[in-house]
């Protein structure tokens, strides 16, 4: 399922937002002007569905740091709320902080406050132009529709700060939630490839078939080879002359090590992952990243440029419209030359960031008004 709308409000810098998504999105600002809030917004529903919710926000200093700091009206409720389309599902997910009442444990009243308290969960379908809700959770209470398409109470197994979708335990009995879960758990990221001298990545490896390249990077050499193994050698050559012309792969598989090597044009001996560049290093990731043999349905990658020159721009955009036949993509740049060539190849505006009063905004589009509405069935 592709992504068609992302809605977000009240978290980081993003007051409040409104995207229409494509196969392949590019989403462009300066420094500071909330690309990477965006990137984490979609991450926080992967966290949230995988039961990861918490953590994520840990990683980024919990509730009381990630609820916008910008001024609101008496009105809104210091919550954020992060909502995607996909076909004709909507997941909506709404996480504020707990009431003083009611945080902490019996015993200990005040732990974990700053973990996130989910408001509201809903999963909603549009039917001859109504909204039905598949799932409705409102303060505790949670009502989910069977397999017979009645609403039921659904018993929670997990806690407030885990969202039904993670907790589901019996998928055949909610079969559109669990479809949605699945989606959302297909969902891949890539933010920082480790390419400093210590990286993993630049050292052999035990070999093991890796059709999916680690978050980090630090499997390269088994996801390249693995792509090489499952007939994609011809297209990650292709894609690597055009990069760097007239290099040559190689690796060298053994029993229990795997590297590779790079032969440049010029030099009378191939260089290994110890001494190849940063950037040749970061490009090396992103074709074993986009070139997967497994493509994921969401791919969404943060600032994918960094360490390159602009000459590998062109290739690299090249990559980026290829892979987008095969998987929806979403990347966030700085390098407004890359976005520049994207937007050339697919005639797709390039979705430009700024921040007006500390806020994150669509160049020329406004702020977007997320408002509730609790529209019944
Ligand atoms: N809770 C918050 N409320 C308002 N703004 C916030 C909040 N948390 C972080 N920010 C702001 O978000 C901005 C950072 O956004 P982000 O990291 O997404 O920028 P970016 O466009 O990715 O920048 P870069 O190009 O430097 O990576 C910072 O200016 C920071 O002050
Ligand atoms: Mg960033």
């Amino acid at each position: 399922m592709r992504i068609s709308s992302l809605q977000v409000y009240g978290y980081r810098s993003i007051k409040s937002i409104d995207l229409k998504l494509d196969a392949l999105n590019v989403i462009a600002g300066a420094n500071g002007t909330g690309k990477s809030n965006l990137y984490r917004a979609l991450y926080i529903l992967w966290a949230a569905a995988s039961g990861q919710l918490a953590p994520a926000l840990a990683q980024e200093g919990g509730m009381t740091s990630v609820l916008w700091a910008g001024r609101r009206s008496k009105l809104d409720d210091a919550v954020f709320r992060i909502q995607v389309k996909m076909d004709d599902l909507t997941y909506k997910l709404e996480c504020g902080c707990a009431p003083a009442s009611a945080r902490g444990f019996m015993s200990y009243p005040g732990w974990f406050s700053n973990d996130p308290d989910i408001k509201k969960e809903e999963v909603t379908t549009d039917f001859r132009a109504r909204k039905i809700h598949l799932l409705k959770r409102k303060r505790g209470v949670i009502s989910a529709r069977n397999m017979d398409g009645r609403p039921i109470e659904y018993p929670l197994t997990g806690s407030d700060c885990e969202s039904v979708l993670s907790c589901l335990r019996e998928p055949h009995l909610f079969p559109d939630l669990s479809v949605l879960r699945r989606e959302i758990l297909g969902w891949r990221f890539y933010h920082h490839f480790r390419t400093d001298l210590g990286s993993p990545l630049r050292r052999e490896q035990i070999p093991t078939f890796t059709p999916v390249l680690s978050h980090d990077g630090y499997d390269l050499a088994s996801a390249l080879a693995s792509i090489m193994a499952a007939e994609g050698e011809v297209n990650l050559k292709k894609h690597l002359n055009n990069a760097f012309p007239g290099a040559v792969l190689k690796i060298d598989m053994e029993p229990r090590t795997v590297a590779f090597t790079l032969q440049m044009p010029g030099l009378k001996r191939p260089f290994n992952a110890r001494e190849l560049s940063d950037g040749t290093l970061q490009y090396l990731c992103l074709l074993a990243a986009l070139l997967t043999e497994r493509p994921p349905n969401l791919l969404v990658l943060n600032e994918p440029e960094t360490s390159m020159h602009p000459d590998l721009y062109a290739p690299l955009a090249e990559l980026l419209v290829e892979a987008s036949k095969r998987c929806q993509i979403v990347i966030t740049t700085h390098a407004e030359a890359l976005a520049a060539r994207i937007e050339k190849m697919t005639g797709k505006r390039t979705i430009q960031l700024e921040k007006t009063d500390g806020a994150t905004s669509v160049v020329g589009a406004g702020l977007f008004d997320f408002y509730e509405d609790d529209e019944e069935d």
